[in-house]
């Protein structure tokens, strides 16, 4: 069981990379300090006759693992560990860093996320924490240390989730060590004030500056438009500040046992996918909830989740599936309808996935997720979600060695989202639905077509892909352009949205080419006027 299951870092994107698991993991996400021990009696009994294999855990607890600063107590987790492997069950750790203990925000106060009107976030629900915020990097590094060299002993912890689904509450962050920190970011990134000032258009609205000292995130509508280069730059440093934020993490993960496979369960907004955060890791995850969509459009929702995930790293794993009805505050999903959950797991196999876990294993009596219900019901009484998970368990041990390393064939792609050609656009995108959007339709209208379609990056491997539809992205990087000429001249077809290469995406000034700028040569035509198609009044 505790083979080593390390799949070997991504080097680069690549949609079609499988990933080398030796088996197929199905389970649930566990909570276990959530019940006593007469409920907790059973569980590890009840998950292996139903086929459970891994079980993800921690990712909540760093008030139990560290209940004083500097005072670890693993002894809690010391005898759940032991009743699952006496079970056959795998353990994915989680690194807690989502919800910090009360004892550090009382002794750091200013280590709490600021939002774009200056409000700081408070204790009492999680992602309150700047991950940019050095003192609470150094909370991160040491807590993750602890865990690691402290569960690097457990026979049955295969791998490691770093923090919990990053920026999902929370993307910008203006507390005052990002203020510094976006200042050393630009003059890293242009050496000297005037090279910034002539890539934000300082001269624009008399925002010149003298000296980096100057440099402050930027605000929308406050009180009006943001310069539309330097809200492209600040994305880049939010995402460059989670990557970090990962990476101290994944350093000290891989230095305490390299057989540890590590993931992180995305995926949100304000993280660069294809980019090093990624990379950083073994596989990517991605969450699927399948509820927030409306009924009609469930399936639709759950394919285009899992295809742009591919695109991001090839196959993937998914940390969290809908078990059951989810509700928080305001909202409560309708109820998975008998086989609707079994259905959902092979949907994410069928897209890409080789290891899933249900959220979560129990319904938890409190807390702001109360009604998130799990496999099993309020009241620990196995019911359909139980069979249903025990009927998918079982055929998984048939069915699972079967498709682990093989990848999905596809015959055309939605070009695949960077977070900057998103971020170029989202700042001044006209009121007009932007790149993903955009290609959440393109997918969902060839997905109906019955097309064998997926979501495939422009520097990716495009070779075998028959029809690559690009929509609309105002901002482009010329260097994505040969490959793409290359693709098209062995015989590709490709569709270009009319908005494309306006922009530059380096600094996110309007070309200075003929529109479609830097798709001229590859579309041999020019745009000589245009216009946006307005059909009501202009706000
Ligand atoms: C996910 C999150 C879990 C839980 C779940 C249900 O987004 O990772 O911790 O909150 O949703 O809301």
């Amino acid at each position: 069981m505790a083979s080593p299951l390390r799949l070997g870092i991504l080097t680069s994107m690549n949609h079609r990379r499988p990933t080398t698991f030796d088996r197929f993991h199905y389970g649930v996400c566990y909570y276990p300090e959530h019940w006593d021990d007469a409920t907790r009696r059973e569980d590890a009994a009840r998950m292996a006759a139903a086929g459970v294999t891994v079980v993800r855990l921690g990712e909540f607890s760093w008030d139990l693992f560290e209940p004083e600063e500097g005072k670890f107590d693993f002894s809690f987790y010391d005898r759940v560990l032991p009743e699952l492997h006496r079970h056959g069950i795998s353990v994915i750790m989680g690194t807690p860093t989502a919800a910090a203990p009360r004892w550090l925000t009382v002794k750091h106060p200013g280590i709490h996320r600021v939002d774009a009107k200056g409000v700081a976030q408070v204790h009492g629900s999680r992602q309150h924490l700047c991950t940019g915020n050095a003192v609470f990097r150094d909370y991160s590094k040491r807590i993750t240390a602890a865990m690691a060299t402290h569960f690097k002993a457990a026979p049955n912890v295969i791998g490691w989730q770093t923090d919990n689904e990053f920026n999902c509450h929370f993307t910008e962050c203006h507390c005052a060590s990002c203020q510094t920190g976006f200042a050393t970011w630009t003059k890293a990134r242009y050496g000297t004030i005037a090279a910034l000032n002539t890539a934000w258009g300082n001269a624009f609205w008399a925002q010149t500056l003298n000296d980096f000292s100057q440099v402050t995130t930027p605000r929308d509508q406050l009180p009006t438009w943001q310069n539309p280069s330097a809200r492209l730059d600040y994305l880049r440093f939010v995402a460059d500040r989670v990557a970090d934020f990962q990476h101290d993490q994944v350093k000290l993960l891989r230095a305490a046992d390299p057989r540890w496979f590590i993931m992180h369960n995305g995926t949100f907004w304000g993280i660069d996918y294809h980019g090093r955060f990624t990379t950083d890791l073994d596989v990517l995850g991605v969450d699927l909830y399948p509820g927030f969509a409306a009924p009609a459009d469930k399936a639709r929702w759950h394919a285009w989740a899992c295809d742009r995930t591919r695109a991001y790293g090839g196959n993937f794993v998914v940390p969290e599936q809908q078990a059951g009805p989810g509700g928080q505050g305001n909202y409560l999903h309708s109820t998975l309808e008998p086989g609707e959950m079994r259905q959902q797991v092979y949907t994410s196999i069928g897209r890409g996935c080789d290891q899933l876990l249900h959220f979560r294993w129990r319904s938890c009596r409190f807390g702001a997720e109360e009604y998130w219900c799990g496999i099993l019901d309020h009241d620990n009484v196995p019911r359909r979600r139980y069979a249903e998970l025990s009927r998918i368990g079982n055929e998984l041990k048939r069915v699972g060695p079967a498709v682990l390393g093989t990848y999905v064939h596809i015959d055309c792609a939605v070009a695949s989202v960077p977070l900057e050609v998103n971020a170029a656009d989202g700042v001044i995108s006209h009121g007009l639905p932007g790149p993903e959007r955009m290609g959440e339709t393109v997918h969902q209208a060839l997905l109906e077509g019955k097309y064998a379609v997926g979501c495939v990056h422009p520097a990716d491997d495009l070779a075998g892909l028959k029809l690559y539809v690009i929509p609309h992205w105002a901002a482009f990087d010329p260097a994505w352009i040969p490959g793409l000429t290359r693709w098209v001249e062995a015989g590709g077809t490709l569709v270009l949205g009319a908005r494309c290469g306006q922009r530059r995406l380096d600094n996110n000034h309007v070309t200075d080419q003929t529109f479609p700028g830097v798709f001229r040569p590859l579309a041999g035509l020019t745009v000589e006027e245009y216009q946006r198609l307005n059909t009501g009044p202009i706000p």
